[in-house]
């Protein structure tokens, strides 16, 4: 009965938690969610595994496979320089879909002029965490998208100053879509914890967290960003 009638998602209603940082819980279905899950583990077959990145010489906790543009600290690149060389999976036209669909969803209008090129998709295990960052190796200032699959974790969404206060910790589920836009693109934010065993029958993620981030990032094969800075944590 909750499933049908939605009660969980009327206890989580859809909220702007600052100016363009916009949560709409329960924004997948589940078989999209089961369905993007499958694709993951396609992704994570190669040319390029999922990998930790190593952030000013500490390995993080999270494991991350991309397409479009593969990212390492501080730039993005074709190839994965930092893992075998390989250059990434294409960016599927099927995300654009879904990027368009998501700022619409967040910001109305049709969003027809949103076209992410990368998709950093990250996978936690029931330890990983994200300390609070800035994504900010985008040359660009369009929104981010972000999906969640599997288990619920604590998302800290802070301010653009700081890793400090003020911060709002926010449950992320699978399914919930999380855009990060406008006044808040480079607002700081973390994973303080997954919360192990809450991942929906059906999703296609028994154990573990999957989390894809959508965005423009600004570049162009023949010029290629070399060095945004030292903030961030992907
Ligand atoms: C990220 O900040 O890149 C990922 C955030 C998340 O896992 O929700
Ligand atoms: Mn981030």
């Amino acid at each position: 009965m909750t499933a049908l009638f939605g009660d969980d998602l009327m206890s989580r209603p859809r909220r702007e938690l600052a100016p363009g940082a916009v949560h709409v819980p329960g924004w997948l279905t589940i078989e999209q969610q089961a369905w993007i899950s499958a694709r993951f583990r396609e992704w994570a077959a190669g040319p390029v595994p999922p990998r930790a990145a190593s952030v000013r010489g500490h390995e993080m906790s999270v494991k991350t496979v991309c397409l479009g543009w593969h990212w390492q600290p501080y730039k993005y690149s074709r190839e994965a320089t930092d893992v075998n060389g390989r250059r990434v999976l294409p960016f599927p036209d099927w995300m654009v879909r879904v990027g368009r669909l998501a700022v619409a969803e967040a910001y109305g209008g049709d969003a027809t002029e949103y076209t992410p090129d990368t998709a950093l998709v990250n996978y936690y295990d029931d330890a990983a965490r994200m300390g609070m960052h800035q994504d900010k190796d985008e040359v660009s200032l369009e929104p981010v998208v972000s999906l969640s699959i599997g288990e619920s974790c604590v998302f800290r969404f802070g301010n653009s100053e700081g890793r400090g206060r003020p911060y709002q910790d926010v449950v992320l589920e699978s399914g919930d879509l999380f855009v990060f836009g406008g006044p808040s693109r480079l607002a700081f934010h973390g994973v303080t914890k997954i919360l192990p065993g809450t991942a929906p029958e059906g999703c296609g993620v028994e154990d573990g967290r999957i989390n894809i981030t959508l965005r423009v990032t600004g570049l162009n094969d023949a010029a290629r960003q070399l060095s945004t800075g030292e903030d961030t944590g992907a």
